[in-house]
């Protein structure tokens, strides 16, 4: 491993020239890590609703040339200056927001909010020299939110890495690094469902899933799981879900037939859609007193939330959280250890593998909304 080290590397990696364009796989030159970074060795990656939105560059600031990718397993293959806590050889999962242990969110153990490594889907560039280790022939190709991982190689910053058990199968965890971890931990850390109680899941995505694994995880005796597609209804009966409404098949607010269905109210609900009004009924659906509902998903740029104040003075609660208030560096290690110990399932979420060559096809089964998440192949 340490050949490399200090020396540009040449490897492939799926380069996006344009936006909505199918990627190409090209060679690229990997410059060496700088202070506090460190390269990776990509063994599998896999694709998230994330980087196909920046793709269709329907972000603020489309960044072209660039290299997308963010969930993903990987090995160190080298460090820069002043990174004492990964060496060669560490097996780690690299995450798009970071934990630099230093700031005053780091610092509040209340917060996974890093200020200095929150997500920033508008730099290309990293942090410390505001230029990308990523050319073709000199020309500089942007990153994707600090990780990149849709080459063989890649330069991340020490605070977005999260260093795992050696024995965890990369192709499992590395999905990890983004959806399944949200949607867990906005059940297990935020929502927090006693035993034996009700869970409500909107939207039964990725997302939503990991949600409903989080509760059935927790021992929650009802879930219940609410989406506008029947379609996904099937596949969530494998993940927990013992009933399933459809929106649509109902005249009234769907808040009122998870009343109806639970004498009063769900005991936990969590949002995994981002849809403005799945929120508002995901929050009007929890029982008075105790209820508490959790909103996951990123609503569009000018959605309002409304809401009766008299729905908080009856002691209902509505609390928001981002990837799943986990700490990426603190908390990653020992949920990979939740699916070493068999506590947490993940084969169900892998619905689709491709090799590299044929990493557009990843792209295919997301637009179509065919399985839950393709893992691709590097070495393939
Ligand atoms: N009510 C119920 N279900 C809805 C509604 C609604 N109003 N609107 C959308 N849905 C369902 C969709 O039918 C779909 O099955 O929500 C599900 C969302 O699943 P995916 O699109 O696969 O999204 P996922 O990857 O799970 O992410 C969910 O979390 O991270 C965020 O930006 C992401 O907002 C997205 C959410
Ligand atoms: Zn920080």
């Amino acid at each position: 491993m340490a050949s490399t080290a200090g020396q540009v590397i040449k490897c492939k990696a799926a380069v996006a020239w344009e936006a909505g364009k199918p990627l190409v796989i090209e060679e690229v030159e990997v410059a060496p890590p700088q202070a506090m970074e460190v390269r990776l060795k990509i063994l599998y990656t896999s694709l998230c609703h994330t980087d196909v939105y920046f793709w269709e560059a329907k972000g603020q600031n489309p960044l072209f040339p660039r290299i997308f990718g963010h969930e993903a397993g990987g090995i160190v293959e080298s460090v820069g200056e002043g990174v004492t806590d990964l060496a060669p050889g560490d097996h780690v999962l690299p995450v798009f927001t970071g934990e630099c242990k230093d700031c005053a969110h780091c610092k509040s153990k209340e917060s996974n909010m890093c200020t200095l490594l929150r997500i920033n889907t508008d730099r290309g560039v990293m942090i410390s020299d505001g230029k990308s280790r990523f050319s073709i022939n000199g020309k500089p190709i942007y990153h994707f939110v600090g990780t990149s991982t849709f080459s063989e190689y890649t330069v991340v910053h020490v605070g977005c890495v999260a260093k795992i058990n050696p024995e965890a199968p990369l192709d499992k965890v590395c999905v990890l690094s983004c959806g399944i971890s949200t949607g867990l931990g906005a059940t297990l850390n935020v929502a927090k469902p006693p035993k034996g109680s009700s869970v409500a899941v909107f939207g039964l995505g990725a997302v939503g899933l990991a949600a409903a694994e989080g509760a059935r995880i927790a021992g929650a005796s009802r879930i219940i799981g609410v989406d506008m597609n029947p379609n996904r209804f099937s596949a969530a009966t494998e993940f927990g879900v013992t009933e399933f409404v459809n929106p649509k098949d109902h005249d009234k607010p769907v808040q009122e037939v998870l009343a109806e269905m639970t004498g009063g109210g769900v005991d936990r609900s969590v949002e995994c859609t981002g849809n403005v009004d799945a929120m508002i009924s995901a929050f009007e659906c929890v029982h008075d007193g105790w209820g508490v509902a959790v909103l996951v998903g990123v609503p569009h740029k000018d959605a309002v939330f409304k809401t009766h104040p008299m729905n908080f003075l009856n002691e209902r609660t509505l609390k928001g959280t981002f990837f799943g208030n986990y700490m990426p560096r603190s908390d990653l290690p020992n949920v990979v250890e939740k699916y070493m110990n068999k506590e947490l399932e993940l084969e169900k979420f892998i619905t689709h593998e491709v090799p590299f060559a044929e990493i557009n096809k990843a792209f295919d089964y997301m637009h179509r909304g065919e399985g839950l998440r393709c893992v691709i192949r590097m070495d393939a």
